[in-house]
């Protein structure tokens, strides 16, 4: 049975912050899938780090502002949503929950904020699409064969999707070694959606060491990954191109030179190159050499309303979150996420008052001491 949110008063009172869907999630979850999302890679130096850099600033708030209602809506390649938190691309949500991606996108679209789609769903691009009417973005890994990545982007411009993310900061899987310890792999019955015959793996890694997952990027996908492939993208999508995983000014006036639409400051929640620079500390190299070009998204580590706020201060359109969402689904669905999110806008609604700014414009560099 699943722990109900709404039991007032009761054994499981509703949570009152994000980080309290995390345990309930632990006691449901099989440790196989509980370590898959909570796990990063190696000695997971980096997931802490994201987390730990939001605690490093304090805010120089501003008093006697008469904020009483701020407004939180921010806009996203056009899209205007109700506020600077986005859900960012997991994989295989029917592991936290059977009604997995349909559950999470329904939440974000009545919340208003987007919905990432990740390659790796267990849902469909076209179901997703159809579930929801809200703003979606569809995560690309790109795929050897380039027949099965046109594919995949001519599928979500056909059922509604509003960009492709394309993930930089993994041409292979990062060693997670909670999952070489638990073999893991896709559980029965559920399926890489978007993907079909020889592109689905669900079965254990034949290679010592590998989890299956490990041994399907090494198979399927374009390690040799680079810039022209970029470009390639940016110039075959019918939709505009985000890139997800950046966390060098460098790279980001780069990527932005090929044409891409945003740029994603991650890290992919630690998952991949561990002792990676922390999010939070890259961003503002990013932001500068963005210089207003296009929107600098960033994600890892946001737990609270102030941390979002901090990311935005430092030059953020908008955060994503990845875990908390997860953990919110496995506990109670879509109820469990669309409270979760509540839970985030009335943090950042109370936070803003407190800080004197009554629109995220008013957010900068100069509310803010980094310890
Ligand atoms: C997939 O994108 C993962 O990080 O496991």
């Amino acid at each position: 049975m699943r722990a109900s949110d709404e039991a007032p008063g009761g054994k499981n009172p509703p949570p009152v912050r994000l980080d309290e869907y995390e345990p309930r999630a632990r006691a449901l979850l099989p440790r196989a899938t509980y370590d898959y999302f909570a796990g990063g890679a190696e000695d997971e130096a980096t997931v802490a780090a994201n987390l730990a850099a939001y605690g490093r600033y304090r805010f120089r708030f501003k008093v006697l502002s008469s904020v009483t209602n701020p407004d939180l809506a921010c806009e996203v390649l056009g899209a205007r949503l109700a506020m600077p938190v986005q859900l960012a691309a997991t994989a295989t949500q029917k592991m936290a929950h059977p009604d997995g991606e349909v559950a999470a996108a329904r939440a974000a679209a009545a919340a208003g904020v987007a919905y990432s789609l990740s390659t790796l769903s267990t849902v469909s691009i076209e179901d997703v699409g159809a579930a929801c009417r809200g703003t979606r973005w569809f995560q690309l890994y790109m795929y050897r064969d380039r027949g099965i990545t046109t594919d995949l982007i001519d599928r979500a411009a056909e059922a509604g999707y509003n960009a492709v993310q394309l993930t930089v900061d993994t041409p292979r899987l990062g060693r997670r070694e909670r999952d070489f310890r638990n073999g893991f792999g896709l559980p029965e019955g559920m399926r890489y959606e978007n993907l079909t015959g020889a592109l689905q793996r669900t079965g254990e890694s034949a290679e010592l060491g590998q989890s299956a997952l490990s041994s399907y990027f090494t198979d399927q996908l374009d390690s040799w990954l680079s810039w022209k492939d970029l470009e390639w993208l940016v110039s075959n999508s019918r939709l505009p191109v985000m890139a997800k995983g950046v966390v060098r000014g460098d790279d980001a006036r780069r990527a932005v030179g090929a044409g891409v639409a945003a740029v994603i400051v991650s890290n992919h929640g630690g998952r991949q190159l561990d002792y990676s620079i922390a999010t939070l500390d890259a961003l503002p190299d990013v932001v500068q050499a963005v210089a207003g070009d296009v929107p600098v998204l960033v994600d890892g580590g946001v737990r609270r309303g102030t941390d979002v706020l901090k990311a935005l201060a430092l030059g953020a359109r908008s955060v994503m979150i990845g875990r908390p969402y997860l953990w919110a689904l496995a506990v109670d669905g879509e109820a469990g996420v669309s409270r979760m999110l509540e839970l985030m806008r009335q943090e950042l609604t109370v936070s803003m008052s407190l800080l004197g700014v009554k629109s995220l414009s008013e957010l900068s560099e100069d509310l803010l001491v980094r310890q």
